[in-house]
């Protein structure tokens, strides 16, 4: 566990940390991010020592770091930085190792530790462990910052910025590689990043740092969904939500207040209830709201007695989903060739909404379109050829 407890950081008279309070749990993909200059890198280096903790306490484990040892250091924090930040006169086992010797790491195991670490970030050990920095690529380079982070196995990774320099593919392999790398290892990951699109994909946690102070610190999907002021807004962007369905949930896009009818009414009723309503279904429901089914305008009108039950039309030929499932979710159950409404019900099974298909694709298409404004709407779609 890192706290941070009041900690004050500055460079001479110039404040970069104000107050920081922060707790980061064990076994935590936890992600900074903030625009350049807002004090990243230094929180980053104050947990390990690299700038000393000027006011208030910062504390591993419960130790306080200004009681930390800098030799036991390694061994508790591993640091990743930006273009893997390898020695260019030494050789990718070279770079492993000297941390490892700083860690008093045994000798006699430092060269098997090497090719487990290499093997570990998908590097041939035979082909790479004698090549210099500057044989390898960007992606490769990181790689081996990587290897030489977990060699001692150090519970904590510090992560500063160790993508950025690297060109998209590579970039979105490495994260892949490192968030399963986390999960399996289990440790705690301080990363930083100043890109929305990698903290999402990545943190348990995300914490937006604006000028030294912390302005919001929680789930990317809460961040997503309820930005604590405008600079995370703005940071977050417009359409950010939308382009991550995971995140979205029935709640979020079900219309509400659907045309519902209660047992005792009869067929006729049901009929003038959907003629009314300009429906072509009604939600079945009981005393207490809770969902008994669907009944369909298309079955009802085969029945000639108007007074018959509607209740003998009920069908249990639909589906319905609890409002906590995930936009993704629904699309990957939903039958598209059935017909229309999805009731949406808590876990008692009380009524507490509705989708359409129509509704579906309209949140779909906020992905790809941004949102249109009032008086935006006219024009011709035209197919282009
Ligand atoms: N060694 C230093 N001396 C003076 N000011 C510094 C020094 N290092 C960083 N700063 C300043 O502190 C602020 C925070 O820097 P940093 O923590 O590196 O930000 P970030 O990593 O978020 O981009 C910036 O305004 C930066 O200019
Ligand atoms: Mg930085």
């Amino acid at each position: 566990m890192v706290e941070f407890q009041q900690v004050c950081m500055a460079y001479k008279e110039k404040e970069v940390l104000n107050n920081v309070d922060l707790t980061i749990q064990d076994g935590e993909f936890f992600v900074l991010i903030g625009s350049s200059g807002c004090g990243k890198t230094t929180l980053l280096k104050s947990i390990n020592k690299l700038l000393p903790v000027q006011q208030g306490t910062l504390k591993i484990n419960g130790t306080p770091v200004s009681q930390i040892k800098v030799n036991q250091l390694p061994n508790l924090v591993g640091y990743v930085v930006q273009a893997g930040g390898l020695f260019p006169h030494l050789t990718v086992e070279e770079n492993i190792a000297l941390v490892m010797k700083v860690a008093q790491y045994p000798k006699e195991q430092i060269h098997d530790r090497v090719t487990a670490m290499l093997k570990m970030v998908n590097l041939d050990p035979a082909l790479y462990r004698n090549q210099y920095p500057s044989q390898l690529s960007g992606g490769q380079q990181q790689r081996v910052g990587v290897a030489r982070a977990f060699a001692v196995d150090p519970p904590i990774v510090l992560m500063d910025e160790p993508f950025s320099a690297l060109d998209p593919m590579t970039r979105s392999e490495l994260q892949n590689e490192i968030h399963a790398l986390q999960k399996k290892t289990g440790k705690t990951i301080i990363f930083v990043t100043h890109d929305m699109d990698e903290a999402i994909k990545l943190a348990d946690r995300i914490c937006i740092i604006q000028s030294g102070h912390i302005v919001q610190c929680d789930t990317p999907e809460n961040i997503l969904k309820h930005p604590a002021n405008q600079y995370v807004s703005t940071f977050i962007g417009e359409n950010r939500l939308w382009s991550n369905p995971g995140y979205i949930r029935a709640a979020d896009i079900m219309r509400l207040r659907p045309k519902t009818v209660n047992r005792g009414r009869t067929v006729l009723q049901a009929l003038q209830m959907m003629r009314q309503g300009g429906v072509d279904s009604l939600l079945m429901v009981d005393e207490k709201e809770h969902l008994l089914g669907v009944v369909w305008l298309t079955e009802l009108m085969e029945e000639r007695d108007g007074s018959a039950p509607v209740e003998d039309y009920l069908s249990d030929d639909y589906v319905a989903v609890e409002e906590d499932t995930t936009l993704q979710e629904i699309i990957a159950n939903i039958d598209y060739d059935a017909a229309g409404i999805i009731p949406v019900v808590d876990r008692q099974r009380i009524l507490r909404g509705f989708l359409t298909k129509s509704s579906l694709l309209a949140t779909m298409s906020r992905q790809f379109v941004p949102e249109q404004r009032e008086g935006e709407r006219s024009g011709v779609i035209c197919a282009t050829h």
